[in-house]
Order: structure tokens, then C-alpha cells, then sequence
């Protein structure tokens, strides 16, 4: 079959729109596989092994554990809100120190003394079978403390 200039002009854009549309399609799954994005459970350990009022470093899972008088429990990102450096905790004051710029935070992960300008970053926590599980998927942001970033057993 012979073609034409004009039917092989056709064809060749029918072609290059169908390559394109792939590309689209393909760039829509994508972005549906990141919204979509596993859990990644970090297992601390059992809520009995946990004392009121302390704090539990877990740095291979970038967070501090905070058992709360009332049995709660809080996972708060081990990273700065200022420029992502590792806040270490403070003793003397039940908080966090940044190393780098000098922000503080409250024991709530709140600040108390700038450049940051935000709380730290707290992540989901789930308790199965007495067991606490960190979700380290997803550090979550926030303006400010709310007892909903607690959980209980
Ligand atoms: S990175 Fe923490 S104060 Fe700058």
C-alpha cells in the first residue's frame, strides 16, 4: 500500500500523540503510588517497658518516645524545625537543645527560644497488642501542641 504525504503526515502525529498520552498515564500512576505511600512501622517496644516522664531516644528511627504522666504516648522527630539538625534532649529542662543554631524546645516539642519557628514534628503512633509502633513514614507538621497528638493504649 502506498501512502500519500498527507495520510503518512497523519499517522506519524497519531503516533507521536499516543507516545505522549503514555507518558501521561504513566506520570498519573506515579503520582498515585506517592500519595499512596506504605506505612513504615518502626516497633519500639511494650508499653509496660516505658516509665512516666521520660524521654526514649530511637535515633535509627529519627524520633524520642515521651510516656506522659496520664500513660500517653508521643513520638517526636529527633530533627530541628530551623535547619534539620538533631535536637538532643535536655535535662535540665525536659526539653530539646539544637546544637547548630541554639532553638529550644518545650517537652511538648514546642519552641521556646527561636530561629525555629515551629513545634517539632511529631509522627502517628499505633499500639498493637501492648506493643507501640512508630510510623516514621510520615513526620507530621504542626503550629502548636494539641492533645490529639497523644496516644493511648
Ligand atoms: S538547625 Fe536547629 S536551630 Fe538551626
Amino acid at each position: 500500500m502506498i501512502l500519500n504525504r498527507r495520510k503518512f503526515i497523519k499517522r506519524i502525529l497519531f503516533a507521536l500523540a499516543s507516545i505522549e498520552a503514555l507518558f501521561l498515564i504513566k506520570g498519573s500512576v506515579s503520582k498515585v503510588d506517592t500519595s499512596t505511600k506504605k506505612k513504615k512501622l518502626f516497633k519500639a517496644g511494650k508499653v509496660d517497658e516505658f516509665e512516666a516522664n521520660k524521654f526514649y531516644s530511637f535515633l535509627t528511627g529519627q524520633f524520642y518516645l515521651k510516656r506522659f504522666e496520664d500513660g500517653g504516648f508521643m513520638a517526636l522527630s529527633i530533627k530541628c524545625t530551623h535547619l534539620g539538625c538533631v535536637v538532643n534532649i535536655n535535662p535540665k529542662t525536659g526539653g530539646f537543645n539544637c546544637p547548630c543554631h541554639a532553638s529550644q524546645f518545650d517537652k511538648l516539642g514546642e519552641v521556646t527560644s527561636a530561629p525555629a519557628t515551629r513545634p517539632l514534628d511529631f509522627f502517628p503512633i499505633e499500639i498493637i497488642q501492648g506493643e507501640i509502633f512508630v510510623d516514621t513514614s510520615k513526620a507530621i507538621q504542626r503550629s502548636s501542641f494539641s492533645k490529639s497528638q497523644i496516644t493511648y493504649a
